[in-house]
């Protein structure tokens, strides 16, 4: 009965190990790590917080972005749009653009 166990853990652990360490290793999706700093506001994947950003294009963000920047007397969300270089503005929004 205990041989049985061990043996079963053995099999288990041959079977999953290759699951779980690829699922660690796989790269995540371009834009999501910069992305996931603007769900502390607007929510979980875009959406549930302040103003909603899933379901706008990439166009529509990066514009909007680019405009925050250019703010003369910038609030809260322009002062955050100026930490961003544009290569970063575009990987983001690539990215907010695939949530619904
Ligand atoms: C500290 C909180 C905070 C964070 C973090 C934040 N935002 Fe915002 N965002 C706001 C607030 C508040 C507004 C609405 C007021 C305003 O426009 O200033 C807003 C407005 C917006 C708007 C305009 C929405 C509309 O429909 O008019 C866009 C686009 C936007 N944010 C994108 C982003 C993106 C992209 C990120 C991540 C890079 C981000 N925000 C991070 C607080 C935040």
């Amino acid at each position: 009965m205990k041989r049985r166990k061990i043996l079963c853990a053995w099999a288990c652990s041959l079977a999953c190990l290759p699951a779980l360490s690829q699922t660690a290793l796989a790269a995540p999706p371009a834009g999501r790590l910069l992305a996931s700093n603007c769900f502390q506001c607007h929510g979980t994947n875009g959406s549930g917080g302040v103003e909603k950003l899933a379901g706008k294009s990439a166009s529509e963000i990066v514009k909007e972005l680019k405009e925050m920047q250019l703010k003369s007397t910038p609030k809260m969300m322009d002062k955050h749009a100026r930490g961003y270089t544009d290569a970063e503005i575009n990987q983001l929004a690539n990215y907010l653009a695939t949530l619904r």
